[in-house]
């Protein structure tokens, strides 16, 4: 086995930078040091030389001087409409490798809506949706209520909660607001799923022609060769069906350790494979690479449909908590040896094993 000097970068939430008016959510897809060194020590179990980098612009200095074959790259970053897709920019400006998916679908899933519109482009199903950039743009007649309000580039169920679900149009408008002036960005409303909540996480490459529209032909549309399916986990909001009836930033960060993980979740053969066609499709239409989490809710309406809501392809790693890190736990797959599976995917595509 070859041995490899590894920089981990990541942004540490203790080192985000604070200002007047920040959300109190503001940096909560940031990484903990827990998580960081649970990352260094993962990859140092792989055999490989490795330190962590905090991802900013220091890196043009301390990266050539560190000399890594590659870096594994988890970097949030802090400010800008493509701020995920910032840091390898960099790293392809000093020619450096890097594991995960690259500057333009970092930038594209950063931005729900306009992942939308890709997904919709080769047909996938996702819920019907409208941006709203300001208060006061006119409600699409095919809307139809209740709808789902929430920002359009955070994570970690930032701005998500139970206000998100709207009945009504002041309701709609009310949260449309909130999120306008608490994120500064454009809010999307979308039809609200009611149903379940499951997630599809995976690691790998796609073997095979993927730079093409979804073909309408089912054995083509179905290609998933080169991609290691984890066990799709589903999260148990039953227990908070008076309070949390959707994954909110309350329940991932503030009651994580009170969430029942059903993984596998309890779903059939036919739903299972449905969405882990669909979670292949989404990863080839965004040109994701290496590893993704695809999120889905199941339409209690219209016999647990899925829809796609989201592709993550900087899905969280810390120890036990993050979904992808249960689903890998699932299939008895631990913290280091899923870790040393996004290197090693990243080494091969670069050819370097
Ligand atoms: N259209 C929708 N209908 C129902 N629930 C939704 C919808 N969109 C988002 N949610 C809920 O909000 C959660 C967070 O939304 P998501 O788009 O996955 O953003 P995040 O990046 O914060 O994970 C989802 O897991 C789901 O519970
Ligand atoms: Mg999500």
């Amino acid at each position: 086995m070859k041995h490899f000097r590894v920089a981990l970068l990541a942004n540490l939430k203790q080192n985000a930078p604070k200002f007047v008016g920040m959300a109190e959510d503001q940096w909560d897809d940031l990484d903990s040091e827990k998580t960081v060194n649970a990352l260094v020590e993962a990859i140092r179990a792989g055999g490989h030389i490795c330190e962590f980098f905090e991802g900013n612009l220091s890196l043009y200095q301390l990266l050539p001087a560190f000399k890594p074959d590659i870096c594994f790259n988890i970097c949030e970053s802090h400010f800008g409409d493509a701020r995920e897709a910032q840091v390898p920019s960099l790293l392809e400006m000093m020619r450096i490798p890097y594991t995960g998916s690259k500057v333009l679908t970092l930038a594209l899933a950063l931005d729900k809506p306009m992942t939308k519109r890709v997904i919709a482009f080769h047909d996938l199903p996702t819920p019907e949706f409208q941006t709203f950039e300001r208060i006061n743009e006119t409600l699409s007649p095919e809307m139809r209520f209740p709808l789902f309000v929430k920002p359009s580039r955070e994570g970690t169920g930032m701005g998500v909660s139970r206000n998100s679900i709207v009945y009504n149009e002041d309701e709609m408008r009310d949260q449309i607001c909130t999120i306008l002036d608490k994120y500064k960005e454009p809010a999307l409303v979308e039809r609200y799923i009611e149903g379940r909540e499951v997630t599809v996480g995976f690691v790998g490459n796609l073997l095979g022609p993927v730079a093409q529209r979804i073909p309408d032909d089912e054995n083509a549309r179905r290609i998933q060769a080169g991609l290691h399916f984890l066990p799709p986990m589903e999260v148990d909001l039953a227990p908070f069906s008076d309070s949390d009836t959707v994954y909110s930033n309350r329940l991932k960060v503030d009651l994580a350790d009170q969430l029942t993980y059903l993984c596998p979740a309890p779903i059939t053969d036919e739903q299972k494979d449905e969405m882990k066609w669909l979670a292949a499709a989404v990863f080839r239409v965004t040109g994701a690479l290496d590893v993704s989490r695809v999120d889905f809710r199941l339409d209690v309406h219209n016999n647990y449909k899925p829809y796609i809501l989201e592709i993550n392809p900087l899905p969280g790693l810390a120890p036990g908590i993050s979904d992808l890190v249960i689903e890998a736990a699932g299939e008895g797959i631990g913290h280091t040896e899923l870790v040393n599976m996004i290197l090693d995917s990243a080494l091969k595509r670069y050819s370097m094993i």
